[in-house]
């Protein structure tokens, strides 16, 4: 396996991005909207940078406290504490608060795959969150507690972490296209109590056996489970009922009661734990506490969407990533806004699936990520056209940068021109969004992200730490640089679970006493900002952070493979796709059959998302002469270029050999 390695800035992979920023379309949002803004008045910038501390705590302010805090933050790199002393709870301020005002106001709208739907009032969230978290309590989860979800897109899952969020439990909610061997190992990692999943869900037409899975975990070894609770989504399957860890929803919610007090938790216990690719094999736990991520979410939520009580919040991200994390569930039900959870995949039964729910459901704010834009686009415009959108007001954009085209298709053909588009950067780990427009103050240029969030401040730094002031009067535009926060913001994260020498290394080292984000950035001539993807071993496959170290750990795991090196190369739709490089062992020979079972056994190891889409075998990997594998020059193969610098390779003769691999198989 290779070694860690960061690369320099990765200009030359990106090389676009010059053009990019001579972008001269110009949208401002209509005067319509900025009529109705949650905020229009750009004063706003200045007024956070002033006093962030005092900015933030106006956010706070807005939520429902139990005990009010004494100091706003308390910052000490890397570790930060919000609103210390201060007590209140998530699942009161996300549901409570709002069935008190209004028990009947909508809180979650859900489509099924199948088409099933379900409509839940704040009201009626309370008490099945209520008698869901006592059902907890009896399976003896408690305050300080951590629990494993895994479970399909159904409302019960935002239950699920809600009740988690009332009791003072931690969730780790685990993706539900994710393998026995990755529950296993988040659970094992997180030492959680107990699991709460399903019988199955729907996945294009078919259904993902989530307790068999569990199963198999559990049989794998999960030593702190004590207690597995199955919800009934497809019928596809039964809990043992000779086995007493297993306990059926169905069983023992409805009989609780619907009177389950909110634990009042201090502001910087933790909400939850959300595993995210490193750079290593392992995966990373990303904790988030409970004042300052509610703080970061809300306000984000409120001013980056324009949220409204009465819009339809459509995210179509899983609650198994953050976004669902906080704009599905957390974000948007503080805001006391009504969100749309949609089950199934955009293809099933046609491809005008997203389009349909939201005629359906009369969604006004569509928030989804590029990859599924370039699928939409490649799937033709009749899908939208046939469907009534009018309900839209404003469209957003996460997960990877946005081309230009297709800034312009979701603009045009799903917005009809007159939505504000926001294109949002953030992370797992800074837990609500930090670069994007105002869409009530920004003028947006296709394929920038902006600006930072108020009272965020960015930093565009080359390697010795020299970078422009992007706020300043004038911005002097810098070439590009690395992604750097210099100043704590309330929703980031507080460590890795358990690791907090890793947390250390790999965002705070690289300049000292800042948050190192491991992307690439730029600022252009008039202020706006550009990222330029990851400059560390992260590749984004549709959306989804998977390492290039995961999938070699995975793909050497099999005994057929020698070395392995992995790259992600540029995809159209994708935005990267996963290509391999493999030596075998002696006397193994590479053909279709084994690329194949090779394909398999990664999908299997981490889950579908991580297949490798080619695998090329080769005698050889290139390598420098410490013996660091040059990935730059497998990208160079792998997307059919020139190649770059070769002089520090120990063998320049393996590059061609490689490339003569390379041009076979593509014919
Ligand atoms: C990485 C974080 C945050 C939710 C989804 C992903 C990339 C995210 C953008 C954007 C360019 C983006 C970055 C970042 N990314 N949004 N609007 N423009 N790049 O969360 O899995 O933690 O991945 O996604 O590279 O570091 P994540």
């Amino acid at each position: 396996m290779s070694q860690n390695h960061t690369d320099p800035i990765p200009a030359t992979d990106h090389a676009p991005v010059e053009s990019l920023m001579h972008e001269h379309r110009l949208f401002a949002p209509s005067a319509e909207f900025v009529a109705q803004a949650n905020v229009s008045d750009p004063a706003i910038y200045d007024e956070a940078d002033a006093d962030p501390e005092a900015w933030w705590a106006s956010w706070a302010e807005k939520l429902s406290w139990v005990e009010p805090w004494t100091t706003v933050c308390e910052f000490n790199a890397p570790d930060a504490k919000w609103f210390v002393g201060g007590k209140l709870n998530v699942c009161y301020n996300c549901v409570d608060r709002h069935a008190e005002a209004d028990p009947n106001r909508r809180a979650i709208v859900w489509e099924g795959e199948p088409g099933d739907d379900r409509t839940i009032t704040f009201g009626e969230l309370k008490d099945e969150i209520s008698q869901l978290a006592n059902a907890l309590k009896a399976m003896g989860v408690g305050k300080g507690d951590r629990v494993s979800i895994y479970m399909p897109m159904v409302p019960e899952l935002a239950m699920a972490m809600l009740a988690c969020a009332r009791i003072g439990a931690a969730h780790s909610v685990v993706f539900g296209g994710f393998t026995a061997e990755s529950l296993q190992e988040r659970t094992n990692d997180a030492q959680c109590k107990a699991i709460i999943t399903a019988d199955g869900g729907w996945r294009r037409g078919s259904a993902v056996p989530l307790l068999k899975i569990t199963r198999a975990a559990l049989e794998l070894g999960c030593p702190t489970v004590e207690k597995v609770l199955v919800l009934r989504r497809t019928g596809m399957d039964e809990i043992d009922r000779h086995d007493e860890r297993f306990v059926s929803w169905h069983h023992v919610v409805p009989e609780q009661s619907t009177d389950c007090p909110c634990e009042p938790m201090d502001s910087e216990d933790m909400l939850f734990i959300l595993y995210t690719s490193g750079s290593t094999g392992k995966p990373k736990g990303v904790v988030h506490t409970t004042g300052g991520y509610l703080t970061g979410v809300s306000a984000t939520a409120k001013l980056v969407f324009d949220l409204k009580p009465d819009d339809l919040h459509f995210c179509t991200a899983d609650c198994g990533w953050i976004t669902g994390h906080s704009y599905i569930v957390y974000g948007p039900l503080a805001n006391g806004a009504t969100v749309l959870m949609y089950e199934g995949a955009p293809d099933t039964p046609d491809k005008d699936r997203f389009w349909q729910i939201i005629e359906k459901h009369r969604a006004t704010i569509l928030y989804t990520a590029p990859t599924a834009i370039r699928t939409f686009m490649k799937w033709g415009d009749e899908y939208p056209n046939r469907c009534d959108l009018s309900s839209l007001r404003l469209l957003g954009s996460v997960g990877e940068p946005i081309n230009p085209e297709a800034w312009i298709w979701y603009h045009e053909t799903i917005g009809k021109g007159n939505c504000p588009l926001v294109d949002t950067w953030w992370q797992t780990e800074t837990g609500a969004i930090m670069v994007t427009p105002l869409p009530g103050i920004t003028v947006a240029k296709p394929g920038s992200a902006t600006h930072p969030f108020p009272g965020i401040s960015i930093r565009v730094l080359t390697e010795e730490g020299h970078g422009p002031d992007i706020r300043g009067p004038k911005a002097e535009p810098a070439s590009s640089g690395f992604l750097v926060i210099d100043r704590p913001w309330p929703s980031m994260t507080r460590g890795i679970f358990g690791d907090h020498d890793r947390f250390i290394k790999t965002y705070w080292s690289r300049f000292d006493g800042k948050y190192f984000a491991g992307d690439g950035i730029s600022l252009d001539e008039d202020g706006y900002l550009w990222l330029l993807g990851r400059v560390d071993d992260i590749m984004l496959v549709a959306g989804h952070n998977i390492s290039t170290m995961e999938v070699e750990s995975a793909l050497v795991s099999h005994p057929a493979v020698a070395e392995a090196a992995v790259i992600g190369k540029t995809h159209d739709v994708k935005g990267q796709a996963i290509s391999a490089f493999v030596t075998l062992r002696a006397g193994i020979h590479g053909d279709e059959a084994l690329e194949k079972t090779l394909k398999k056994h990664v999908g299997e190891k981490i889950g579908p998302i991580a297949r490798p889409d080619d695998i090329f075998f080769s005698a050889e990997l290139p390598k420098t002469r410490s013996g660091k594998i040059m990935r730059r020059l497998l990208r160079d193969v792998a997307e059919g270029r020139a190649l770059g610098d070769t002089t520090t390779l120990a063998d320049p003769s393996v590059v061609n050999a490689l490339k003569n691999v390379y041009e076979d198989k593509e014919g």
